[in-house]
């Protein structure tokens, strides 16, 4: 069975529906902080259509991965062959505003799930990181031996700092299979609009905000920014499809299978778009209500951060399919069933 942290929460979700899908066997591990018991049903009830599930090949505990005694039952109490690591706290502005909670809830889990791991002789690890441990990267697209941990905030130090103990515990013991992806920007959602994002109160982040606005929960975007050096002057990211990312995990417990070392991979698609392509393209679904209003810059923010994937296609048979049509269509498909 595959251990997913987090694995109620919006790309662990999306992961676990994958995994299941691929044949695996699942157990989730979710406190709920940011995620909703629903979550598993609604994976049961995609899964149906191709599998039949039971307590033997999809379980659910609810509890902290930070929880010592937590971790070692569900240990015990299943064949755990592998983990992916999705838990921990990504909120950027709340992470400035409360870092004691971010370094224990993102190091403190991690360090607990690899003692547990390495107490029951379980060695294969999957974690989540991001392009934010690049920084302001000199040029794109990003390669992965570009350099990190110019980071500019708590969060993106807590990715930074734990893909740097990935490497001690690797030195240290090199019978683990460590696989680091470093995610660019997650969007869209399931094709059955059952699961996708659905962050508490008002989004920071891009995509939630303009379904809340196309579904008319909010009024207006705001674009922080126009004067960036990029073709429109909004800022430019790599936006993937959760779904294309939640394959790439797939792909990736394939490789741990293989005694992979530790590896290092881009998750993206290699293609940069700007705050108003995305407006655009969102507006050719929705019949153009997503208005917005140009404002100032976010503090922090880069102006352009785009892949290159090459090493994911090359070494994991990974890569990107879903369009930019795609991401916008089933985000507000998501967003209009939860209303
Ligand atoms: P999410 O908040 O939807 O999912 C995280 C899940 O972990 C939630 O269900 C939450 O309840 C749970 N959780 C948090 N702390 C926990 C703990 N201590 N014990 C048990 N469960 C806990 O976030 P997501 O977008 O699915 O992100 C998953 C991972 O990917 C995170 O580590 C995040 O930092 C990383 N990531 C996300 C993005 C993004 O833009 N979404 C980009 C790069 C990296
Ligand atoms: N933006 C707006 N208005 C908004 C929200 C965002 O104009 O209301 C703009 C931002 O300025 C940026 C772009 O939309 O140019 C994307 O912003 P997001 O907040 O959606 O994403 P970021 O690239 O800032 O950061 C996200 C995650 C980080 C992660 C990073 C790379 O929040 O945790 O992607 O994976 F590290």
């Amino acid at each position: 069975m595959i251990l997913l942290t987090g694995g109620l929460g919006y790309i662990g979700s999306h992961t676990a529906v994958e995994l299941l899908n691929a044949g695996e066997d699942v157990v989730c591990l979710d406190n709920l902080s940011n995620s909703d018991i629903s979550v598993k049903d609604k994976i049961k009830q995609i899964v149906c259509k191709t599998r039949e599930l039971t307590d033997d090949n999809f379980k659910v505990y609810i509890g902290d991965a930070r929880d010592y005694k937590l971790v070692d039952k569900i240990f015990c109490e299943n064949k755990i062959s592998s983990v992916i690591h999705f838990a921990g706290l990504k909120a950027v502005g709340e992470s400035v505003k409360l870092p004691l909670e971010y370094y224990d809830n993102n190091l403190i889990s991690t360090i607990n799930l690899l003692e547990v791991m390495k107490k029951h002789g379980v060695k294969n690890f999957v974690f989540s990181s991001s392009a934010t441990v690049y920084g302001a990267a000199k040029s794109m697209p990003i390669y992965e031996n570009f350099e990190t941990g110019a980071v500019t905030n708590p969060y993106g130090r807590t990715k930074y700092f734990i893909e740097e103990i990935l490497k001690d515990v690797y030195a240290s013991d090199k019978s683990f299979n460590i696989i680091i992806l470093r995610y660019f920007n997650p969007i869209g959602a399931h094709d059955s609009g059952l699961i996708g994002e659905n962050p508490n109160g008002i989004p920071n982040n891009l995509m939630p905000y303009i379904s809340r606005v196309a579904t008319g929960k909010l009024e207006y975007l705001s674009v922080f920014g126009d004067d960036y050096n990029t073709h429109d002057g909004t800022g430019v990211r790599d936006y993937i499809h959760v779904v294309d990312l939640a394959l790439g995990h797939v792909k990736a417990v394939k490789k741990l299978k293989s005694k992979c070392g530790l590896k290092i991979y881009n998750l993206g698609t290699g293609v940069g778009y700007s705050v108003l392509d995305i407006v655009n393209a969102y507006n050719k679904v929705c019949g153009g209500k997503v208005k917005y209003k140009i404002v100032g810059r976010r503090p922090g923010d880069i102006d352009i951060c785009y892949a290159n994937a090459d090493k994911a296609k090359k070494e994991l048979g990974w890569v990107a399919e879903r369009n930019l049509e795609n991401m916008c269509k089933t985000s507000y498909n998501f967003e209009k069933k939860n209303k």
